[in-house]
């Protein structure tokens, strides 16, 4: 583990905004002067730095083809920066204004089943349009042009949430650009033909005209061919995004540029999203009655952390109290939006934003909670929303800390993608739920994780954990067993090792180029339907039970540590391990419940020798951000009852709790931030 990564402090995100960043999206084209200006007051008492403006505003800046108005942005720029509000600028792009689709019809986007989405939400566009990308990049060069030297822009915001409302888009527009991608992809159609297996079903191309993307059919459509859909579904959304961030680059070059991804969102590869960015920003919007979003909260912002390659990110959307997309939406209870807010800072974030700041009096959204809610300052929000900005005013000296962190998950989008296509043994796998199950036994124990990209730099770690790594591209075994052999420890979980980056199954089967590492050979698989249940045994007398799949395996040089208990594989290998080099690797055959994986979880983390960060009751998280030398203890309370934790000596609260020589009390939702001892 190198200590320079370890201990550096980061760099403020926007040099313009050197503090912890505070603020939410303002959309002052709903409203007149007067209240942009009691807005830039209210926005200075509770310490908001920085917004989100012009988000949806293309059809107020350029309500005509070609005719832009800038007046109205450039007195509200005027009237922030006199305020001393810094502004994250959007490039306005993420909703055509009406009259595009009145030019270019063909500009809308198209369903699979060849369903026209028209204008009248939001978002009504093609990726592949050339009328669309041409006005966005109009746009986006007519902003950079006019504000890139406004002393109120910090950072650019690139569109909004690519990919929200319209993931993939099947026009003929999209068609053609789709056969351009395979070609840069194949070179010829031969190439293609072999990488498909069109031979399969009579599929065999002789034209590149003959190819459509994966419209509605009959049945089944060639899995390969809906793998290299998806990676052109990202690519053209990275493409679209690409162009603007270039405008932006060769006007602006120093200033930042960002665009908010929405967590683990399948479409779009973010490994490949976040190198194009200078830094990472999220939306996360948890449902407040589902006991499992501080998990979800949690693991959200890790990978955030983690895209930016230990950088800290911000959180740039969120709701105070609810949402309006739900069928019910129930609004978070006192506490918990700076319980999650602070959460986000705990785990990397250095800004706290929302979705918005002030509430919508009109439009689809005019019920989604805002910093300034419709009731205005006499509200519960509006005195959370103070808070949160006193606290975030505390909390300057963790700003730049990293996150340190000894176990890693590795999170490959392709494997996503092919993992949970169509025609697959079941269609009940779902990476996200093998990650997270893990990932939960991981935050019960205050373990720290970092998600890692395919061939990811894994000295900083002791543990990696791989679920379903059902596709294995060129060259990643080796990456696996040089990590195992120099000493780590691998788990890998069923379904993993089965086909190529063409979508083609392993020659000999799985677990294909992992066979060496892991030690064994899949005979078969056996998925378990709804109410099937299997035993997980281990060796020393222990039972769990076991569900949803099964693989049957031989051992070669891999041993046991737990079998299984029933069905025609009763006594076969369920989970094994493989000393390998230095280090181990196990495999898990099937999925336990949670105290089988908490079982298998703890012997891994004790054989790499992984420790918590402290050890606390249940319901209460720990993090540690680490900075030249400081080091920040979180500690959040999410139990509804009070607790009292035994913290490390002479720690000193920076929210100033109830903290008595090492024994800090937290009342349900309580946080503290104790500044303590490097301890490395
Ligand atoms: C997304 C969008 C916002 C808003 C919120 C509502 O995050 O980016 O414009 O629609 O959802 O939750």
């Amino acid at each position: 583990m190198t200590q320079a990564t370890l201990f550096r402090r980061w760099a403020p995100l926007a040099p313009r905004v050197p503090h912890l960043i505070y603020g939410g999206d303002y959309n002052p084209e709903q409203w007149d002067e007067a209240v942009w200006l009691e807005d830039a007051h209210l926005m200075r008492e509770v310490g908001v730095n920085l917004v989100s403006l012009g988000v949806f505003a293309w059809s107020s800046l350029e309500p005509r083809p070609g005719a832009y108005d800038f007046i109205w942005l450039d007195r509200v720029m005027d009237v922030l920066h006199a305020h001393e509000v810094k502004v994250n600028l959007s490039t306005a792009t993420a909703s055509p204004p009406p009259w595009l689709a009145r030019l270019h019809p063909d500009s809308l986007p198209v369903t699979a089943d060849g369903v026209i989405l028209h204008p009248g939400a939001r978002q009504q566009y093609s990726p592949s349009s050339s009328a669309y990308r041409e006005a966005a990049v109009q746009l986006a060069t007519r902003l950079a042009e006019r504000y890139g030297a406004h002393p109120a822009l910090a950072m650019w915001h690139v569109n909004n949430e690519y990919g929200c409302h319209v993931r993939e888009c099947f026009s003929d527009a999209s068609a053609a650009s789709f056969r351009r991608w395979l070609e840069a992809r194949y070179g010829t159609l031969d190439a293609l033909n072999n990488a498909w297996g069109t031979s399969f079903w009579s599929q065999r191309y002789g034209e590149w005209e003959e190819i459509y993307p994966p419209r509605r059919a009959p049945t089944a459509v060639n899995p390969s061919q809906q793998l290299d859909w998806r990676r052109f579904c990202s690519d053209v959304l990275l493409e679209c995004f690409e162009l603007e961030r270039a405008v932006l680059k060769r006007i602006t070059p120093d200033v930042p540029v960002t665009t908010n991804f929405m967590g683990f969102f399948k479409p779009l590869d973010l490994w490949r999203w976040a190198e194009r960015e200078d830094l990472v920003s999220n939306d996360a919007y948890p449902e407040p009655a589902d006991p499992g979003a501080p998990v979800d909260g949690a693991m959200g912002a890790d990978l955030m952390r983690s895209l930016g390659r230990g950088r800290p990110w911000i959180l740039m959307e969120q709701t105070p109290t609810a949402v309006v997309s739900r069928p019910v939406n129930t609004p978070r209870r006192p506490g918990e939006m700076r319980l999650m807010s602070l959460q986000s800072v705990a785990r990397g974030a250095d800004g706290v934003m929302f979705f918005q700041w002030r509430a919508s009096q009109v439009g689809a959204e005019k019920f989604h909670g805002a910093m300034l809610p419709h009731g205005g300052t006499r509200t519960r929000t509006w005195r959370e929303i103070s808070e949160l900005g006193g606290d975030l005013a505390r909390l300057e000296p963790v700003r730049g800390a990293g996150v340190p962190a000894e176990t890693a998950m590795l999170l490959d989008w392709e494997s996503w993608w092919a993992l949970e296509l169509e025609a697959r043994p079941s269609r009940e796998v779902q990476l996200l739920d093998q990650l997270r199950a893990s990932y939960e036994v991981l935050w019960e124990r205050n373990v720290p994780v970092d998600f890692v990209a395919p061939h990811a730099d894994l000295s900083a770690y002791k543990l990696l954990l791989a679920p379903n790594l059902y596709l294995v591209q060129g060259g990643m075994a080796e990456w696996l067993e040089t990590f195992v052999a120099a000493g780590g420890t691998l788990l890998m979980s069923f379904f993993s090792g089965v086909v190529d980056t063409r979508e083609q199954v392993f020659a000999g089967g799985p677990p294909g180029p992992l066979r060496r590492l892991l030690g064994l050979r899949v005979e078969e698989f056996v998925p378990l339907v709804q109410g099937q249940e299997n035993r997980l045994e281990p060796e020393n007398g222990l039972s769990f039970s076991c569900d949803l799949w099964a693989d049957v395996l031989e051992l070669e040089s891999a041993e046991a540590i737990a079998r299984f208990g029933n069905d025609f594989f009763a006594g076969r290998a369920a989970a094994t391990r493989h000393s390998f080099g230095l280090g181990a690797a196990y495999y898990l055959a099937t999925r336990p419940d949670a105290g089988g994986l908490r079982w298998l979880l703890e012997r891994a983390l004790n054989e790499a020798g992984v420790r918590p960060t402290l050890k606390t009751p249940r319901g209460v998280e720990v993090v540690r951000r680490e900075g030249d030398g400081h080091s920040f203890l979180f500690v959040m309370n999410h139990a509804p009852q009070p607790v009292e934790i035994i913290v490390p000596p002479r720690a000193r609260d920076l929210l100033g709790g109830d903290l008595e020589a090492n024994c800090l009390r937290l009342p349900p939702k309580g946080v503290a931030v104790l500044e303590v001892e490097q301890t490395r």
